[in-house]
Parts: structure tokens; sequence; C-alpha cells
């Protein structure tokens, strides 16, 4: 009877230390946001824009707030004005070595102002977006050095204006949809017609068209100059340093600063996502090395279709605004067809890096004789492809913070 109750009580004691365990554990769990990291206020942004008619042009800068940027800097701001709403860069937002010539910057700017238009067009507004004329100073490789240090921190990029009359698009319905995807895609390939049809988006008459290694040999070659480029970032300390400092790894790091890249858009898949999460932060170098594996082993594994947005002169200004007017549309138009979407863009960063070190452009002379582009200039890269898993929302800062006084 004595070693009946002993043995309870031991029992007792052992599922009490268990519990007391598994609730430390859980305790510590959430408060590095292993559950469910994305809910609060830094991702209200993707449920805010309700786009009616008759609602307030302010409203417009809720779906604009939702677009892609180069890791989710959120390069801009906003003027609204009473015919208007004008699109300000946001210079202490860049990557640094990663884009010397803010020319990822601008292509982000340029996904905003599509937002933007699409958004107008939902609310019963017909929009007209007048991009203005480069050069810019500071993001201009030929004049940046010596105008950097004279460059204002904001500088007007366009003016969207209001005209009643609609043009409506299905597209706004998925801009709180869509996200980027750095999971696996699935071997069924997203068929040519969808492809051309992604082909078409572009603006008539634009510099910008889209090219598709439609052959095995484009594609092998792509995944080499890709995996090259990643080696050259992670080996490089500056790059790694500016890259590095978008990351929000620290659970409080996500709605201290509402950008950048968090564990969870990684594409790791839930269960993965939340062991990186128990562990120490990695050093700036690991994160790197181990995003040069993903990129060899997921990103560019089972063939997939790589598409590359090509244009005259990747420096000037409209090209960059128009390019990432026609990326947020392509991947719209994707994300309602179920289609994911991976930008890849480490050749054209290594591509911007040589130039700014005053390096012979080897990496553009190889991937342009490679792949065929002859006189067209490569300014964005991307992976498509049906997703095994769902895309996850980042980040927003809300339209508030990014509205600046008119
Ligand atoms: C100009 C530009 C370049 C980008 N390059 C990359 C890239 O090389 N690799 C990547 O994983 N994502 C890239 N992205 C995607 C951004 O990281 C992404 O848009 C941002 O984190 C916001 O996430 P969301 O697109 O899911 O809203 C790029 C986006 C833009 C606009």
């Amino acid at each position: 009877m004595e070693r009946k109750l002993k043995v309870s009580r031991r029992r007792l004691l052992e599922g009490v230390a268990t519990l007391a365990v598994a609730a430390g554990a859980g305790w510590y769990a959430a408060g590095r946001g292993v559950f469910d990291a994305r809910t609060g206020e830094p991702f209200a942004p993707w449920t805010a824009f309700r786009g009616r008619r008759g609602g307030e042009l302010a409203e417009l800068v809720r779906a604009a707030v939702l677009a892609a940027s180069p890791h989710n800097t959120q390069p801009w701001l906003f003027e609204v004005h009473p015919d208007r709403i004008d699109v300000f860069s946001d210079r202490s937002r860049s990557l640094g070595t990663m884009d010397p010539f803010l020319r990822e910057m601008h292509i982000g700017l340029g996904c905003a102002i599509e937002n933007l238009a699409l958004a107008a067009g939902s609310m019963g507004w017909a929009p007209r977006v007048e991009l203005e004329a480069g050069p810019l100073p500071g993001s201009d490789p030929e004049g940046s050095r010596a105008l950097e240090g004279a460059a204002p921190r904001a500088i007007r990029v366009a003016s969207v204006r209001i005209e009643p009359g609609a043009a409506a698009s299905p597209l706004v319905e998925v801009i709180a949809r869509r996200h980027t995807n750095r999971g696996p895609y699935q071997a069924q390939r997203v068929p040519g017609s969808a492809l051309q049809e992604l082909s078409r988006l572009s603006e008539a008459g634009s510099d910008g068209e889209v090219v598709w290694l439609e052959h095995p040999d484009q594609r092998e070659s792509f995944a080499a100059h890709t995996l090259r480029a990643t080696e050259t970032i992670v080996r490089d300390a500056a790059m790694v340093r500016d890259s590095d400092a978008w990351f929000r790894l620290a659970p409080e790091a996500v709605p201290s600063h509402r950008d950048g890249l968090t564990l969870d858009v990684m594409g790791l898949g839930p269960l993965l996502t939340a062991a990186v999460k128990l562990l120490p932060r990695p050093s700036a170098e690991q994160m790197h090395d181990d995003w040069l594996r993903v990129t060899r082993e997921v990103h560019l594994a089972g063939d997939p279709a790589v598409g590359v947005i090509a244009v005259r002169d990747r420096y000037d200004l409209g090209a960059r605004l128009r390019a990432g007017r026609l990326w947020q549309r392509m991947h719209l138009w994707a994300t309602a067809r179920g289609i994911a979407m991976h930008p890849l863009n480490q050749v054209p960063e290594v591509i911007d890096r040589e130039r700014m070190l005053g390096r012979a452009p080897a990496m553009e002379r190889s991937f342009t004789t490679a792949l065929g582009l002859g006189d067209r200039q490569l300014t964005f890269a991307f992976r498509l492809g049906f997703p095994e898993r769902e895309g996850v929302c980042g980040p927003r800062r809300a339209a508030e913070e990014v509205i600046r006084a008119a």
C-alpha cells in the first residue's frame, strides 16, 4: 500500500514537472512568436483596404502599402491632394550595397503605384498615372557618387491623378491575397497559355517585356548564373551586412519595425519555421549560407518555370517604375489563378554591384550572352509554379504612417 502511494506520488510529481516544463516551453515559444506570429498590428493592413465607391482618396494608400518591395523595405511615402496622390521614394529605406543605384527601390515604388491605380478603379475613379522623368540624384549610375550627399530623403517619382469614371479591374480582389512564395512548388508546369497571358500584361508601347526561358538549356544556364550570383553575394561582407539589416528574426523586431523579412515568409513550412524560431538568432553569415543552400535545393530544384523582365535601359527611371507596375500586375494575375511567384534577383543585384565597384561587367556579359538577350537588359528575374503551400503575409506599416502632409 505504502509502495503504491509512493509510486503514485512519484507519478504525480513527474506529471507536475512535465506540465511545468511544457508550460515553460510553451511560454518561451509563445514569447518567440512560434505559434502564430502573423497576428496583431503589423498584419492589420492586410484587412484594412475596403475600396468602396464614394470612399476617401486616402483609402487608396491602404492598397498601395500591400505592394511588393525589395526585402520588404516599403520605400514609399504618399501625399494626398484633392485630385491626386503623389508618390515619393523614401531613400532612408535603401538596401545599400544590395541596391546601390536604387533600381530595386524604384521597382518597388512601381509596385505600389500599380496597386494605387488598380484600387482607384475599384473606387469608381479613372486613374491617370504620370511618372517623373529621370535622372534622379543618387540613383543614376553616371552621376550618383557626386550627388549622393546632396540627394534629399524623399523625391517625388509619380502622381496618380484621379478623374471621374470607373476602370474597375478584377485584380483588385487579390491585392490582399498576393504574397511572395519562397516554398517548394509542384512538378506540374504552368501552362504555356498562362505564360502568354502574363506576357500580355506588359503595357502597350512599354520598353519592358517578359522573356520566358523556355528551353531547358536556358533554364539550366539561369540556375547556374543565379547560384554563382548568390555565392558572390554571400562572400561580399558589405552585401551580407546590408541585406541582414532588413531581417526581422527576433519576435519583438516585427511590431517595432513592421517591415523587412521575417522567418514566417522564408517558405520553410510550419514545423521547420517553429523549430528555427526556438534556436538562437543565426549570424548574418549563417543566414546567408542557408539562403544559398535553399536557393539550390528548393528555389532552383525541379527545373521551375523561369521568366525575366528585360528593358532597354535598366537605370532609366521610367523603365524601373514600369517594370515594378508590370511585376505587381503579373503577380496579382497569377495569384487569382492559384499560381505562385518568387523573384530571384541575385543576378541583377550582382550586375549593379560590379558597376558600383567599377569592375568589368562579367555577370552582365555572361548572362546576356548565355540567355540570348541581345540589346535588352535584365532588370528582374523570377520563378513561378503551383505551390505546395500557400504564401504567407509579411508585416506592413499602416497607411497613416506613410502619408505625409501635403
Ligand atoms: C524589386 C524587388 C526585388 C525583389 N527581389 C527578391 C529576391 O531576389 N528574392 C526574394 O525572395 N524576394 C524578392 N522580392 C520580394 C520581396 O522580398 C517581397 O515583395 C517583400 O518581402 C514583401 O512581401 P510580399 O511580396 O509577400 O508582399 C523582391 C521584390 C521586389 C519589388
